[in-house]
């Protein structure tokens, strides 16, 4: 299933994710596609701040994770940009996140699509050239995603 919606600003992106977040249970895992600067970092931000996460939310790019706690519950950052394998993922102690006690993201996780269970939500951003604008798609199976996602849409 699927469902689509657009953003006109970064504030929108991050008040959507805002939005989200109060929505999120400990065990989701978000999977964030979209090219360089689409707004996934931006996404996270507004996800920390509907935790009532306080602080700075930075793409963890070269860290690969960040745990961001404080907030209803503990947010997991990852930005994969930067793994290469598959075994890199494993050594880090992905699953200890994912299937831990808080929320997980992860930036490009479409580099390792086998990582997520079925249960994941998927978030694609597209960008376009010379505009702010930015599609967002909403990707999932199970059938909670379409009542939060549409909940956060309201
Ligand atoms: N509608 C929008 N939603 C989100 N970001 C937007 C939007 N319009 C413009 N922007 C700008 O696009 C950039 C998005 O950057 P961001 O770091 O969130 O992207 P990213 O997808 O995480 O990139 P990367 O792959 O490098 O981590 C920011 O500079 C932001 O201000
Ligand atoms: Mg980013």
């Amino acid at each position: 299933m699927q469902i689509r919606t657009e953003t006109q600003t970064p504030a929108e992106t991050g008040a959507l994710g805002a939005r989200l977040a109060s929505f999120l249970r400990p065990g989701d895992i978000i999977n964030l596609s979209g090219d360089l600067g689409a707004g996934k970092t931006r996404f996270v931000q507004g996800l920390a701040e509907g935790l009532g996460i306080r602080g700075q939310v930075t793409s963890p790019t070269y860290a690969i994770i960040k745990e961001y706690r404080g907030g209803a519950m503990p947010l997991y950052h990852f930005d994969v940009y930067r793994l290469d394998r598959l075994m890199d993922l494993i050594d880090l102690g992905y699953e200890d996140y994912f299937f831990g006690d808080g929320a997980t993201v992860v930036e490009w996780g479409d580099k390792f699509k086998e990582v997520f269970p079925s249960s994941a939500l998927t978030l694609e951003l597209i960008r376009h050239d010379a505009t702010d604008k930015r599609d967002l798609t909403f990707v999932f199976s199970d059938i909670r995603w379409q009542a939060v996602v549409e909940a956060a849409l309201r």
